[in-house]
């Protein structure tokens, strides 16, 4: 097993000491990420205990322990930690706390929980056999019939918005040095061995108007991230008008697992 120590830590410790307890320090796109936050948010029920595994400067887990019982963030970014645990003190909760671990080895929060939960943090990994031990390490937190709420970057779905692009002259999105996504088929069958699949969500109808419709308005300009297709976007997401329509290019997947 080789850890993603090092650059990749580096990185994230970088974007922590940059944006501190801000959204955007996990993630340029906070429309997105918010979109992530409600889907994972109306999934969690008043007595969960969530554990949240790369959770960042914990502004996600700070959401989610508005909703369950306890919220349990861990990072193995030690700046993102102490700016969750800034976050967390601001915010008065005491049912949320953070501290430095790896999801990589969760030995220490064994059978402790109902859910777990794991957003954008399996790209981190440099291998598919990282990704794979990383899944068995969730699993292994939950109590029996836990469930997992996973979010991760998709090969196939990335491959599609990408030539969705191509077919309307714009430029490739290039993937992120730190990023490695997973191949659908393969995610989908490891999480069989040890999960159902109760559900898959995707935010594709957020992708073709944020990531096509929107540069195609604004070029040459570059395309902003907060701009006001893409609030429409996160409208037309939560309204569920066109809920499914575009999952081939949501790059983005939620997965709700319930463990055999
Ligand atoms: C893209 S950010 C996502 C953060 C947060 N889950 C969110 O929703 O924005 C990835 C996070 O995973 C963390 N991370 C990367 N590799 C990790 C590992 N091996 N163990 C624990 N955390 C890790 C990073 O420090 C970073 O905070």
């Amino acid at each position: 097993m080789s850890d993603n120590r090092n650059e990749i830590s580096e990185y994230w410790d970088r974007k922590a000491e940059q944006l501190r307890t801000d959204p955007s320090a996990t993630m340029k796109d906070v429309i997105l990420r918010s979109l992530e936050i409600e889907a994972v948010g109306a999934r969690l029920n008043r007595d969960d205990e969530l554990l949240d595994v790369g959770g960042g400067n914990a502004f996600a887990g700070l959401q989610w322990a508005e909703v369950c019982k306890s919220v349990q963030v861990v990072d193995f970014s030690e700046k993102m930690v102490e700016f969750g645990r800034a976050a967390i003190a601001a915010s008065g909760r005491d049912n949320v706390q953070t501290e430095v671990a790896s999801v990589l080895d969760l030995r220490d929060y064994a059978g402790r929980y109902s859910t777990v939960s794991c957003v954008r943090c399996l790209i981190n990994l440099t291998s598919e056999a990282d990704q794979f031990t990383a899944i068995d390490q969730l699993g292994s937190t939950l109590r029996p019939g836990g469930r997992l709420l996973l979010i991760e970057g998709l090969e196939e779905t990335f491959a599609a918005m990408n030539q969705a692009r191509k077919k309307v002259q714009l430029p490739e999105i290039q993937l992120d040095w730190h990023n490695r996504l997973l191949s659908q088929p393969r995610l989908e069958a490891k999480l069989a061995e040890a999960f159902t699949i109760d559900d898959r969500v995707d935010f594709g109808e957020y992708y073709f108007l944020s990531r096509i419709v929107h540069p195609l308005l604004v070029a040459p300009e570059e395309p902003a991230f907060e701009a006001r297709c893409n609030f429409v976007g996160k409208n037309v997401w939560q309204s569920g008008l066109a809920r499914g329509l575009f999952a081939p290019m949501s790059t983005l997947m939620l997965y709700v697992c319930s463990r055999i």
